[in-house]
């Protein structure tokens, strides 16, 4: 018999997303549904989850354990989002303005607007400004269910403002539930300083700055973005080594609007993931269906900026790419922090099956982020991280557009959403 301090009794659907990650091709439609099922945890880990009958047999709550009555309810597994820009000062609620009056997302770039305008924020902001408004957001990042969240520098542009945004998300980690994967986007964009001369700041980064974010442990990925008119193919490859050698894991934002091959040199230099893809080429669809770097697709990007083009996920599903979907929650081209809305998104715009967003959101991007042995299914030896979803169903996750379904929020084995509401300490 396995003890348990925590018992989540009853849940009318109980949605593990079990089995081995990534999902690839028709496993990604798998998401394991119990009818009646239980789950419990010790500690925060889980070590049961199944039916009831199976319960009785298997566990033992210990004398002072919580029940959870989830009956009428659908348990999931919190959703892992796997790519934000999350500790970023100000806004561009103007820009957006111009947007809507026809502007396009790249023009507004060309006038010194769009990133920019958010380095030009962010430097600005002290440590303790940015580490309030990270908290603000996971905050809200929680009501949705968000449990685990990746998250890039990228608006300082020099080592002083990259690294107070990094310490900026691991202050703000120390005093918030939603756990924070940091990842060095030095090489976001070039700045402004160094418009005429920008080898030098590409050399800049791989001499200085990778080393000096490195040795001060402040980030687990290094990020690029490699799109014409950023960082080129052979630049980006350049920053990719340094990044290695530097010892970081790589993610590299490829062919977001114009390929220029990202994704293939993604592939090419084991990168854990490619982010965006809404260009991506077919010899790109191709190499990373044969590699095990995982696509991450960011539905919230096209919806945001009114495009028609999407990143062709149907194909790189049916090639056999590791999928994943994450939200891209930043001030200029998804302004959009909620999973359900972005799996939602992955549903109407993306044609996938509510079962692959699903697990797009949950196993495989906990895959696409490096932590798929401790979170991103229900199952025996994971952290409990759980959601109890106010809906009939898990179809109605994506059916119920729109909506909020998420009630309950457990992390590590602590309710800290109850009734739609945070509770407990920060
Ligand atoms: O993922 N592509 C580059 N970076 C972001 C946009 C950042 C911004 O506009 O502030 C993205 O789309
Ligand atoms: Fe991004």
């Amino acid at each position: 018999m396995r003890s348990a301090d925590l018992v989540v009794a009853g849940c009318r659907e109980l949605v593990t997303c079990a089995g081995p990650l990534p999902k690839r091709g028709p496993a990604l439609r798998q998401v394991g549904v119990v009818e009646n099922g239980w789950v419990a945890s010790s500690a925060g880990v889980i070590v049961f989850a199944g039916t009831e009958e199976e319960f009785g047999a298997q566990v033992t709550p210990a004398p002072a354990a919580v029940t959870i009555d989830a009956r009428g309810l659908v348990a999931l597994p919190g959703f892992i989002d796997a790519h934000t820009h999350l500790p970023f000062a100000g806004d561009r609620a103007r820009e957006f303005g111009l947007r809507i009056q026809g502007w396009t997302y790249q023009q507004l770039a060309e006038r010194g607007m769009g990133i920019q305008t958010t380095v030009k924020a962010t430097r600005a902001a002290s440590l303790d400004d940015l580490v309030g408004l990270s908290l603000g957001r996971l905050d809200r990042m929680l009501l949705t269910g968000t449990t685990t969240v990746e998250a890039k520098s990228g608006y300082g542009l020099n080592l002083e403002d990259e690294a107070k945004q990094l310490e900026a998300l691991r202050d703000a980690a120390a005093l918030h539930p939603v756990d924070v994967v940091p990842t060095f986007m030095g090489a976001h964009e070039v700045p402004p300083e160094f418009r005429d001369k920008r080898d030098d700041y590409v050399r800049l980064l791989i001499d200085t700055i990778i080393p000096e974010v490195a040795s001060r442990g402040l980030a687990e990925f290094f990020d690029v973005f490699c799109e014409p008119g950023v960082f080129s193919i052979e630049e980006t490859r350049r920053l990719v080594e340094a990044a290695k050698a530097a010892g970081f894991k790589i993610k590299i934002h490829a062919d977001e609007f114009v390929s220029q091959g990202g994704a293939e040199l993604a592939a090419e230099v084991g990168a854990v993931s490619a982010e965006h893809l809404i260009a991506i080429s077919d010899e790109g669809i191709a190499r990373l269906a044969a590699s095990d770097t995982a696509a991450i697709l960011l539905p919230g990007v096209p919806f945001f900026l009114m495009m028609t083009k999407h990143a062709p996920a149907r194909r790189l599903v049916d090639a056999g790419a590791a999928v994943a979907l994450a939200s891209d929650f930043n001030p200029g081209s998804s302004h959009i922090s909620s999973m359900p809305f972005i799996l939602q998104l992955g549903v109407y715009t993306l044609g996938l099956t509510v079962e692959e967003a699903l697990n797009a959101c949950t196993g495989n991007a906990a895959y696409a982020i490096r932590r798929h042995e401790t979170v991103g299914s229900l199952e025996a030896g994971k952290m409990m991280d759980l959601l109890l979803c106010e809906i009939p169903g898990y179809v109605s996750l994506a059916y119920e557009a729109g909506r909020n379904p998420v009630r309950t929020v457990i992390k590590n084995g602590r309710v800290v959403v109850e009734d739609g509401r945070r509770v407990g300490p920060r």
